[in-house]
């Protein structure tokens, strides 16, 4: 059958050039981009510091409102920031953790640098209760579930495991929450662009991530969501101007919350960044997540038989449902055979207790993941034909 999405390949000129297998860590650049930091340029050349009042000011939300349309947020949910440990830090900054209900839930699957944050709340009084892997692919929800008790305040947990792709059930964790009065920050990094994501259906009381991977959108853009009811209510005290009622009336004193997204905002935004995102965003909104999700299921089910046939092992899902846009290969001496991909421009990633991360994405032909297949095993044999004369 006709592969109707690889059409949009000639969009991304690193396509050309390399076998790009690497969109859980950082999606192609859209060659719409050029044309986008032009545009900022141009505007900051002629019209100087009139670009903030004609577009600069305003960008950071329509940018949020142009990611929120993929997860079905209602416009001015979401806000914009430089990343996600960032938009963590501003969910952590409206809580107070110093009553009995300060317990913090994740599981040792999170994304580290959102650990580390939150580890680091301790000093603030937060409990951080770790839930831990039996096999590092998933955690089993129950056991996720049944930490999260009447003392938690929040739950910040991956939607897709970064390591396996393991797609957690966030509505089971969602409901659980919402029973005892506690609140999920999802961090939807590795499903949104690729896995359905509605926050409204799931009733998602947080969201957050990023548009370098999936989306396409390049470094620097983190987004949040909060839930609409909370974000009118909320006090992020991770705060600055861009937060205040009226930012140039420059008062001195306590803040005056304005409405979200702004409130969740704090100093000058990441402009540049929010205009190398949006051809990335474009192109995910015109494919379309149903479709990228369809292909996605196929070839990562191709790259589990290719692995299956070998004898290599996969710390990936195999149910298709609970398996996000990554297969994660652990075959012997994985990271060297990953150095040596990398070499050949077979563009891929090895992480501990993983293996080498391949992601194949809408622009992604199935032959490019045989090649890259036939490539790990031809360095096997090389390597195997090495290890022998050396015996020998
Ligand atoms: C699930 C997940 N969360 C967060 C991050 C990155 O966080 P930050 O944007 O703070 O660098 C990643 C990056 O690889 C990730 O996979």
């Amino acid at each position: 059958m006709p592969d109707d999405l690889l059409r949009y390949r000639s969009e991304f000129p690193i396509l050309e050039k390399t076998t790009y297998l690497i969109s859980n860590s950082l999606g192609a650049m859209p060659r719409g981009v050029y044309d986008s930091l032009r545009e900022y340029a141009d505007l900051w050349t002629t019209r100087g510091v009139r670009a903030w009042e004609e577009k600069w000011w305003m960008l950071a939300a329509e940018v949020g409102d142009a990611i929120g349309v993929l997860m079905n947020a209602p416009p001015g949910s979401v806000s914009t920031h430089q990343n996600v440990t960032l938009c963590q830090a501003i969910v952590a900054s409206c809580f107070d953790f110093s009553g009995r209900r300060n317990k913090v839930v994740y599981d040792d699957l999170n994304f580290p640098s959102v650990m580390y944050f939150w580890e680091a709340q301790r000093s603030r009084g937060a409990r951080v209760h770790m839930v831990k892997t039996d096999d590092g692919i998933h955690v089993p929800t129950e056991r996720l579930l049944d930490a999260i008790d009447e003392e938690t305040l929040l739950v910040p947990v991956s939607h897709v495991i970064f390591r396996s792709a393991y797609l957690q059930d966030a509505n089971a964790i969602i409901e659980k929450a919402h029973r005892v009065g506690a609140l999920v920050v999802l961090d939807t990094f590795q499903s949104l662009g690729t896995v359905p994501v509605d926050v409204q259906a799931l009733g998602a009381h947080f969201a957050t991530g990023g548009v370098l991977k999936w989306l396409c959108g390049g470094p620097g853009v983190g987004y949040l969501y909060v839930r609409p009811d909370l974000g009118t209510k909320l006090e992020p005290k991770l705060t600055g101007w861009m937060a205040h009622q009226e930012p140039f009336a420059f008062e001195t004193g306590p803040t005056r919350y304005t409405s979200p997204p702004y409130r969740f905002m704090n100093g000058t935004p990441h402009v540049p960044a929010l205009y190398a995102t949006q051809p990335g965003l474009k192109i995910i909104h015109e494919v379309g997540v149903e479709r990228i999700r369809e292909k996605s299921k196929r070839q990562t089910a191709r790259l589990i038989a290719m692995a299956d046939a070998r004898g290599w092992r996969v710390n990936t899902p195999r149910d298709p449902e609970r398996r996000g846009g990554t297969v994660s290969i652990d075959m012997p001496n994985s990271q060297e055979v990953c150095g040596e991909l990398l070499k050949r421009d077979i563009l891929v990633d090895w992480r501990p207790r993983a293996g080498v991360r391949f992601s194949p994405h809408f622009y992604n032909k199935d032959e490019e993941l045989e090649s890259a297949i036939a490539a790990v095993e031809h360095i096997l044999s090389g390597m195997r034909a090495s290890v022998a004369s050396r015996e020998s």
